[in-house]
């Protein structure tokens, strides 16, 4: 039997439509609008395309939205001074640095500055810090898009074995996390696991964000298995993948989200989710 198909763009919109309902209460609630600033340094086309994305969903949903663009040559000063800035802006409430930046700036150093309750992508040390001890605070948009997937679409992870391809800051351990806190048994796979396909085999959960175009296939799954697939790749021919060989998986998952329009609509409407968040967070205090 086909797997069912985990619709990202449909839950995405669900969660828009619930972020947009608690925009308006906040803003009649408190008088301020929850904004978000997204800064890119540079031209990297791709981030181009994520940066329009991110400002035109906010707008959509009611929310106040500004890009701050950097060239190229900005120094790492200019881009603490831009932090720096929109820390201290009360009506400011989400900063977001577009990844990934020059590599003559230290992106560590970068995610550093931002205020932790401002940190809508959840990559400070404090709110990573806050992940790793079950306290969730602003959690990375892409595995908290994963959960709230799973849990809409009323699939329990209590229990379950759960295997992540992929040990990233941004995705890997942050999901990994995410899986234990909800009594998942989590196993964190990498480019150094010996029998990975076997290990997979093993999963009722299986993520895969290794950025690896179709790199699992069809026998690295359990039957009936939930596959969630993080990859987003760009083929010689243009066409886009994710990290999962779609066709054949669909054959033996029970549940598998597509390539585009699974993860990643659900990225951007957790980055709603946690501006309106943050906005709340500062409010608060
Ligand atoms: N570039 C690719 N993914 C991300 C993300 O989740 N956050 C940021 N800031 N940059 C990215």
């Amino acid at each position: 039997m086909a797997a069912q198909i985990l619709d990202g763009k449909e839950i995405a919109g669900k969660l828009g439509e619930q972020v947009r309902a608690e925009v308006k209460a906040f803003t009649a609630k408190h008088g301020v609008t929850p904004m978000l600033t997204v800064v890119i340094v540079g031209e990297d086309p791709a981030s181009k395309v994520y940066v329009a994305s991110k400002h035109k969903t906010c707008v959509e949903l009611g929310m106040k939205s500004e890009v701050v663009r950097l060239s190229e040559t900005a120094t790492e000063e200019e881009l603490l001074a831009v932090i720096d800035r929109l820390n201290a802006d009360p009506l400011n409430h989400g900063i977001l640095v577009q990844l990934p930046v020059p590599k003559h700036i230290d992106s560590e150093k970068v995610l550093e500055r931002i205020r932790p309750d401002k940190d809508v992508d959840g990559f400070h040390p404090v709110n990573v810090g806050k992940l790793s001890i079950g306290k969730e605070h602003l959690v990375p948009c892409t595995p908290y898009g994963v959960i709230k997937m799973l849990e809409i679409s009323g699939i329990s992870v209590a229990g379950k074995n759960a295997v992540v391809i992929g040990r990233s800051n941004i995705v890997g351990k942050p999901m990994a996390a995410l899986l234990l806190s909800r009594s998942a048994t989590v196993t964190v796979t990498h480019s150094k696991t010996k029998d990975l396909a076997s290990v997979c085999a093993q999963a009722d959960i299986l993520v895969a964000a290794i950025g690896k175009p179709e790199f699992v296939t069809k026998d690295m799954i359990k039957p009936g298995a939930v596959v969630i697939d993080v990859g987003i790749n760009r083929l010689p021919t243009g066409k886009l993948v994710g990290d999962v060989k779609f066709d054949e998986a669909s054959e033996v998952a029970g549940y598998i989200t597509p390539v585009p329009g699974g993860v990643g609509p659900l990225t951007i409407a957790m980055l709603m989710y946690n501006t309106l968040r943050a906005a709340e967070l500062q409010l608060q205090n």
